[in-house]
This record gives C-alpha cells, sequence and structure tokens, in this order.
C-alpha cells in the first residue's frame, strides 16, 4: 500500500470510486463542460438551472442549500431564500417521491446595513428522519413561480453508529461573478469538484463569500453564492463556519447577520448561538469554531479611505470613516474556548468517539508568504485543548493554498523573532512528534494533531507562495503576535493593516502545494473492526493551472492516511460496531 504519494505526482490518478456510483464517465462529462468557460459567468448562469429569479420579486426559492440538525442521523434543516416575502413556505418530504410529509418553514430577515435591502430567509426542520437512509424533498411556497413544479432533491441522513462515510472540505469559495471582487469562475468548479466525489456532506472553511468587500452590494453577493452552491449544497449539508469576511458593517455586534440569517446550526447552547457548534456523524465528532474570538489579526471589515464608507440613507446609518475596523477579537468573553474544553472532554469520555475533526477558518499553522500566515492567538487559546484532548485532525482556510503540518503537540518558546528588529518572540513554535509517517505509512494522531490549509475554494486571490528563511533555505513562517489594528498609509487620509510581526522556522510544515493555490479535499473515514484500527484516508486534489485559468480539472496532489486504535474495549456490549440503525 503506498500510502503517501509524493506531491507533484503526474500520474494521471482517476479520483476513487465514490461511495454513490457516479462513473468515470460521469465526473468527466461533468468536468469538460464547455458552457463554462473562462470568462465571466453572467449573474443568469448561477442561478439555479431552471432560473430562480422571476421578473417580478415572489416566493420563489432560491439560494437552497442543507444543514445537519443537532443530531445528523435524524434531522436536516432545508433553508433558502426568495426575492420577496415567501407565502406558506414549507418542504414536503418523505423517504420516496411521494413527499407524504409537510413541514413549514420559519421565516428570518434582515435589512442589510449598508445597502438597505432586505433578506428574506426561510428554514425548515426535518425531523424523525431515518438514519443512513436517502430522502427526497421539495421546496415551495403559495408565490412560488415554480409551484406547478417546484424544486426537488435528495439527500441522505447520516449513519447513526459507526460506519464507512467520506467528506469534502475547502475554505475561500467567492463567487462565480467576477463583478465582485474577490470572485473568479473557478468557484463554480469547485462546487462541480464536491458533486464528483458524492461526500455525505462538505465543510466549507470561512470565507464564504467575501461580501465585505464589496460593501455596496452584500446581499448581491450572497445571492450569487448562494446560487453557486445550491448545485450541491441541495444535495448535501454544506456546513460553514465563520470567517473574517463574513464580518460586516452595520449587521450585528460581530458583523454575522448576514451569515446568521442564511444558516441554521447545531445549538451550542451558549448566548453565541451559530458562531461555533459541533455535530457527530458516526465515530467522529466534528467542531466548528469562530477563530476571530481569538485572533490577533485584525481582518473584519475594514475602510482603508481616504473616502468614507456611507451606508445608504434608508439604512439611518452613519458614514464610517477611514481606518475604522471592526475587531471581535474576545466577543464572546470566553465562553467559545468554556464550550470547546466541554466538548472535549465529553467526547474524551465517549468510547464511540474515535475522531475529533476541528474547523476553523484562521490557521495557527500556516507558512504563506503572501498569505496571512499563523496566527499566536489560536495557539494560545486552544492548541493546549487540542493536546490534552486529542484532537486528531484541524481544517482551515483563510490562506488561498494547501499545507499539511506534521503531527504537532506541545510547542517551543522563545525561538521566533520580531520581523522588523529581529528580536527574540516567543511564536509558541509548534512542535512535530513525526517528520515521516510510521513503517506502514500511516500517521498516528493520538500522538499528534495534524493541521490542513485548504483556503483553495475559488478566489481571485491564490496565496500560494511560500515562506522561506534565506538563511537556512528551510521553510519560514510569518505569525501574528499582536493586533494590526488600522495604521496611517502612504497617501493621506488613507489606513492599512499591517502584515504579521514576527517570523519562525516552520519545522512542523510538512508539505505545501506550490503549483496552484486551489484544490480539494476529500477524506474517507473506515471505522475499522472492533478491537482494530480505524483510520481516515485524506486524498487532496488540486487544480494545476487554475492560478492562471480557471479550470475543471482537479488532479490527485498527495495521499496521507490517518490510523489509530479504535476506541471501546473488545467485549463491551455498548460498543455498537457496524450495527446499522433502522428505526
Ligand atoms: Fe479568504
Ligand atoms: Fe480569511
Amino acid at each position: 500500500m503506498a500510502h503517501q504519494k509524493r506531491a507533484g505526482n503526474s500520474e494521471q490518478i482517476p479520483f476513487p470510486p465514490p461511495a454513490a456510483s457516479v462513473s468515470r464517465r460521469g465526473f468527466l462529462t461533468g468536468a469538460g463542460a464547455a458552457s463554462l468557460a473562462a470568462a465571466a459567468v453572467p449573474l443568469s448562469a448561477t442561478r439555479a438551472a431552471r432560473g430562480a429569479s422571476p421578473a417580478t420579486p415572489d416566493g420563489t426559492p432560491e439560494q437552497i442549500h442543507l444543514t445537519w440538525g443537532d443530531d445528523p442521523s435524524r434531522v436536516v434543516v432545508v433553508s433558502w431564500a426568495s426575492a420577496a416575502q415567501a407565502v406558506n413556505p414549507r418542504v414536503h418530504f418523505g423517504g420516496d417521491c411521494s413527499l407524504g410529509r409537510t413541514v413549514p418553514a420559519v421565516q428570518r430577515t434582515y435589512t442589510d446595513g449598508l445597502n438597505g435591502q432586505t433578506v428574506f430567509t426561510y428554514h425548515a426542520r426535518l425531523e424523525d428522519l431515518r438514519p443512513d437512509s436517502l430522502h427526497h424533498y421539495a421546496v415551495t411556497a403559495d408565490n412560488d413561480s415554480h409551484g406547478a413544479d417546484p424544486f426537488k432533491a435528495t439527500f441522505r441522513t447520516a449513519p447513526k453508529h459507526r460506519a464507512p462515510f467520506r467528506w469534502t472540505s475547502y475554505g475561500d469559495l467567492a463567487t462565480p461573478v467576477t463583478a465582485w471582487v474577490l470572485s473568479y469562475p473557478q468557484s463554480r468548479y469547485a462546487v462541480e469538484a464536491v458533486e464528483r466525489f458524492q461526500p455525505l456532506f462538505h465543510l466549507l472553511n470561512g470565507d464564504l463569500c467575501y461580501a465585505n468587500l464589496n460593501p455596496a452590494a452584500q446581499p448581491a453577493v450572497w445571492a450569487d453564492f448562494g446560487n453557486n452552491n445550491q448545485t450541491s449544497a441541495a444535495f448535501r449539508p454544506w456546513m460553514p463556519c465563520v470567517g473574517n469576511h463574513e464580518i460586516e458593517f452595520n449587521n450585528g455586534a460581530q458583523g454575522f447577520t448576514s451569515y446568521l440569517t442564511r444558516y441554521t446550526l447545531p445549538d451550542n447552547q451558549t448566548p453565541f448561538p451559530g458562531r461555533w457548534y459541533s455535530f457527530r456523524v458516526g465515530s467522529a465528532l466534528f467542531i466548528s469554531l469562530s477563530a476571530d474570538d481569538v485572533i490577533y489579526q485584525d481582518g473584519g471589515a475594514f475602510v482603508g479611505g481616504p473616502a468614507p464608507l456611507t451606508p445608504a440613507a434608508s439604512t439611518g446609518n452613519q458614514a464610517i470613516e477611514p481606518g475604522t475596523s471592526l475587531y471581535i477579537n474576545g466577543y464572546s468573553g470566553g465562553a467559545q474556548t468554556r464550550w470547546l474544553e466541554r466538548t472535549l472532554r465529553e467526547a474524551r469520555e465517549d468510547d464511540d468517539i474515535d475522531w475529533i475533526i476541528v474547523q476553523m477558518h484562521q490557521d495557527a499553522l500556516s507558512s504563506s508568504r503572501t498569505g496571512n500566515g499563523s496566527d499566536l492567538g489560536i495557539r494560545e487559546a486552544w492548541l493546549p485543548l487540542f493536546d490534552r484532548y486529542g484532537v486528531d485532525l484541524v481544517l482551515c482556510g483563510h490562506d488561498h493554498d494547501y499545507e499539511r503540518s506534521w503531527p504537532v503537540r506541545g510547542c517551543n518558546h522563545d525561538v521566533g523573532q520580531d520581523a522588523v528588529t529581529g528580536a527574540v518572540v516567543d511564536t509558541r513554535q509548534p512542535s512535530p512528534v513525526a517528520t515521516a509517517p510510521a513503517a506502514d505509512g500511516t500517521f498516528d494522531t493520538t500522538h499528534g494533531t495534524i493541521h490542513l490549509i485548504l483556503g483553495g475554494g475559488g478566489t481571485s486571490a491564490p496565496l500560494d507562495v511560500y515562506g522561506v528563511d534565506a538563511a537556512n533555505d528551510s521553510a519560514q513562517a510569518k505569525i501574528f503576535t499582536r493586533a494590526n489594528r488600522p495604521v496611517a498609509g502612504g497617501t493621506a487620509g488613507t489606513f492599512i493593516r499591517l502584515g504579521a510581526d514576527a517570523l519562525e522556522d516552520a519545522i512542523w510544515s510538512a508539505q505545501r502545494d506550490t503549483g496552484t493555490g486551489y484544490g480539494i479535499a476529500v477524506f474517507d473515514l473506515d471505522p475499522g473492526e472492533r478491537g482494530g484500527k480505524t483510520s481516515i484516508t485524506i486524498n487532496y486534489y488540486h487544480a494545476p493551472g487554475a492560478d492562471k485559468v480557471p479550470t475543471p480539472d482537479y488532479q490527485l496532489f498527495e495521499t496521507v492516511v490517518l490510523a489509530k486504535a479504535r476506541r471501546g474495549r473488545r467485549d463491551d456490549g455498548h460498543d455498537h460496531d457496524d450495527e446499522r440503525d433502522h428505526g
């Protein structure tokens, strides 16, 4: 078994056969779709194929997407938006096409605090579903212009107990509509890539659409994002986390109102619903975090000047002066970290949980030179908890590239340096516990946490140039160790935010994709046998050439296998093994 393939392997390796059957021919047909050229995709092309937006705004569902409920084996939430208020919005659903059950949707609206547009969203919670089963649903309303033949799709619920399953992940998706800042047609191919792999669900690691870089048109950017995603997110849950570009002026205390209104996410039972959460699928616990709460970097909404940002008069909001940024470090007052520790501790006390996977946007271990780099805030607040409770994998975005760390545990002190003065800085340099796979080609994450940067969704700004220490030619990372609040820029009345302030040798960096900033990670979890090992096989596919020309061609870059002893006693009657719930 070749567990770890060489990076940049030129061998054309076909996509592995997905769990559900999509033939390679089907994949290639989809991949070769010539209609999605490199040129800007017009707005209409990102709408649902049937043309969601009618001439007169009505209740026609668009931006349809699924998320897991609190128990992914039993509850799935269908969410959508419509151009005008929907009348009697609802979902019909069932185990077959007869769609025998109906659930009304809850309406949630907000008015964008910059351009004054009111956004109508709808959320229907489908409960008491059968685990590990295909379900059919239709989304409609009394004023749905397609009411005679409403939007229909299918999804699969999660297995209740230990079972094999697949998920995929990337962050930093943007939209295919190049009129928007940071949008790029690769965003369309990235959504298609998820469908080719047919995962049970997808993790979207923050910086969803960069609406906050298009402040006069935030709701329109979100709509283009939602309609682009619908091709996949209506057929399998897309579980997001908040990134710095979800922080918007005048949209709630942390600027998350656009995000929070559109998504219904598992309850964290704190005063901060939707910002962070966890869910369990089979033998894996997934934890989604809001890293802006703990990081030093100031990366949210910002007015660089010289002109102020002036909201539409209808909002009644004041002009936002140059040099203003919405910096939300510490917003939860420690509530998120307390929740995280409790959640991790409970997971470690549960013998049915073999794997703990964390999703967040910003990076504790990134050595991108053209990107943001690492953040000491995560290293201080959360890495000690990941160590104590044995987090296996951390999936991030933020830097638009691919980087994989060795398994790390603990840290080295006082080995960093100030980027300007060279003075010693304690960057808490993560310490690798292995710099090669074990003899069997696998990594045992019992001994250390592997961090993956998966920021290659679909933005126009790949950041796949990495730091090198000129003195010794080894990998070098930059690290934020203090807040980079706005300072005066080069011209009068302008402001900038400086980059990371410290440097360290990236002794923890195992792999960096210098070929392209775009890709998708595919994870296949094998629960293994009782008393044996369980594994997660990671296949990272990148899109060579996408840095210059958008491409549907995703090729295998590397394969990494994590393997560890499965938990639970050999003769433990409570170990559910591979038993399936047919309830
Ligand atoms: Fe980003
Ligand atoms: Fe980001």
